[in-house]
């Protein structure tokens, strides 16, 4: 008999809860609707969030909260659209970065004072006739001067790398934009981006690498080497623009996205339609294209000690010391008034063929490289230093008291796996132009640098190849 009250009971509050449940995934769900469909109204019928009427959206039947459509809204967006167009401008903004550097502000200002914006410009829109908008909470928005403008390199669609002034310091904006001068900045929300905030890590000697786009199918061997050799030697992070991979190179990537060292920004090409392109296009407007992760690596890793341009068949390669801390602290000691050190490069030439057939490593395959020279150098900066929006894969301009040095070649050099470059032609084979060293320093570096498990780099990587299913 008790059993069968203790049965009921159970059965009731049973239905009680799972109706509770229900009810209030139902309460959610309307609010999420509520919110969707204002966003929807601002988008597709262009309606204008009105401020007269203090948190409430233009048309009658609607009342909603202006601050949580915008939250919605921004986030519904970040997850969607990879760049945003600018009202009457042919100008799509990739993304919006908050800066904390001093050549522009001092300590007693927020962190949201500045903000640099990464966008595409079409070359017939001059960069002088536009002024910067802030949206802030409550659907409020101000107008403020354009601080500068940088470019790289002439092209049809140009990249750039605006700097606006938060115009209100005390308030942190919920998205910023352009418009062109003259017009009141907009209360359609679809044209504004919302900034991120670069993260500062503790510490003296933090460095990030920026390797630009990552597209298709990359060497999956190579790739998991050049991770793990950055991780190993004292990278702290690097910044990856994806776009169309294929679903190995996502899967390596997936890997290390999880242990926090790797940070993939998805990515896209706008005005196709102006301009039909691919990405890695060798040209003025493939170049131009690949500035775009490169504004914005250097904005968004500005809180590292010491950033690097480098491509996924790169090794910086210090000659005196175990890792990059080590090397990093000792630049910085030996040479305290540069910002910008630029290495020798030795190409490991794949074309000459495979020195050693038994190698499993795709690094340890190769070894014979050309003699230390100047190819299309690369570099490492110390942000604080550098000139923002100076910065392109091969070039930066050192902020005033600071300079650029060549890293002597008994320090450090980049090894740089590739092909024959187009313009060597036939020279690249001929040894009496193309002399051929056989160099087996970074198969003995792998071998002596230990992971922290106390493994060696070399069978680390070769472990990480076996989870990551790429070798049996
Ligand atoms: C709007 O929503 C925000 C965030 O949920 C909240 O802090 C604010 O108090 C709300 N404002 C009004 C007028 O309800
Ligand atoms: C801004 O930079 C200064 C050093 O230049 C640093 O002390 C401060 O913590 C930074 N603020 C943020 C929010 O990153
Ligand atoms: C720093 O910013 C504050 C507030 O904007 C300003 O009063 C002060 O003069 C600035 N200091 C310098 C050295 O620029
Ligand atoms: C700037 O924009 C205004 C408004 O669209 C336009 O009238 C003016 O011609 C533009 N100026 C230049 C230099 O293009
Ligand atoms: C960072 O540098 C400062 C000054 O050179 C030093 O006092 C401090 O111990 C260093 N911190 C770390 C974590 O190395
Ligand atoms: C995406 O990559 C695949 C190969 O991995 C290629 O066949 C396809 O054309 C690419 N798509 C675009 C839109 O680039
Ligand atoms: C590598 O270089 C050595 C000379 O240092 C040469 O004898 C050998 O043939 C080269 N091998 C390849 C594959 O280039
Ligand atoms: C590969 O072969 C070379 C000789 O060609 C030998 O010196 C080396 O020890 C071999 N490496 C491995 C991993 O077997
Ligand atoms: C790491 O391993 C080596 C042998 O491979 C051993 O001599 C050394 O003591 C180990 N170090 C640590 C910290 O465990």
């Amino acid at each position: 008999m008790i059993y069968k009250r203790i049965l009921w009971l159970l059965a009731i509050s049973c239905v009680l809860v799972l109706t509770f449940m229900l009810y209030s995934s139902f309460v959610l769900t309307m609010k999420k609707q509520r919110l969707f469909n204002a966003f929807e109204m601002v988008q597709t019928r262009n309606a204008y969030l009105d401020q007269s009427t203090t948190g409430r959206l233009f048309e009658k039947h609607m009342t909603v909260n202006l601050t949580e459509v915008i939250e919605y809204f921004m986030k519904f967006k970040g997850g969607k659209d990879i760049y945003t167009r600018v009202m009457h401008a042919d100008i799509f903004i990739y993304s919006v970065i908050g800066l904390n550097n001093s050549e522009i502000k001092n300590e007693s200002t927020a962190p949201w004072s500045n903000f640099g914006l990464i966008a595409w410009k079409h070359s017939q829109v001059p960069d002088t006739n536009m002024s910067c908008c802030f949206l802030y909470d409550n659907g409020i928005v101000l107008n403020s001067k354009l601080r500068k403008s940088s470019t790289y390199i002439k092209a049809k669609i140009q990249s750039f790398r605006f700097e606006c002034v938060n115009p209100n310091q005390l308030l942190k904006p919920k998205g910023v934009t352009l418009i062109v001068k003259n017009y009141p900045c907009t209360s359609d929300i679809s044209t504004y981006v919302a900034p991120v905030f670069p993260y500062r890590p503790p510490g003296n000697n933090t460095i990030a690498l920026c390797a630009k786009v990552a597209f298709g199918n990359l060497n999956a061997a190579l790739t998991v080497e050049w991770l793990e050799y950055n991780k190993n030697m004292g990278v702290d992070k690097i910044a990856v623009f994806v776009s169309n991979l294929s679903s190995t190179t996502s899967g390596i990537f997936q890997h290390y996205q999880k242990l926090g060292f790797l940070e993939v920004h998805p990515f896209d090409l706008p005005m196709l339609g102006t301009i039909n392109r691919k990405l890695g296009q060798k040209s003025g407007q493939g170049w131009s294209d690949e500035q775009i992760p490169v504004y914005d690596c250097m904005d968004r890793l500005a809180g590292y000690s010491i950033v690097g341009v480098v491509d996924f068949d790169e090794f910086i390669f210090p000659l005196q010391d175990k890792d990059f801390k080590q090397f990093v602290n000792r630049l910085r000691k030996t040479y305290p008034d540069v910002s910008l050190f630029t290495f020798f490069v030795d190409v490991y030439v794949m074309d000459w063929g495979k020195t050693n057939d038994n190698e499993t490593l795709m690094i340890t395959q190769f070894k014979n490289r050309t003699r230390t020279m100047q190819d299309r150098v690369k570099n490492i900066l110390i942000p604080e230093w550098i000139e923002t929006g100076s910065v392109s894969t091969h070039n930066a301009a050192p902020r005033k008291g600071h300079r650029r040095m060549w890293i002597p070649k008994t320090l450090a050099v980049l090894k740089h796996f590739r092909s024959c470059r187009s313009e060597w032609g036939n020279r690249c084979h001929d040894i009496t132009h193309f002399p051929r060293f056989t160099d087996d320093s970074l198969v003995k570096r792998l071998i002596e640098t230990k992971t922290d498990t106390n493994v060696s780099l070399y069978n680390h990587i070769l472990k990480v190849k076996k989870d990551l299913k790429l070798i049996s």
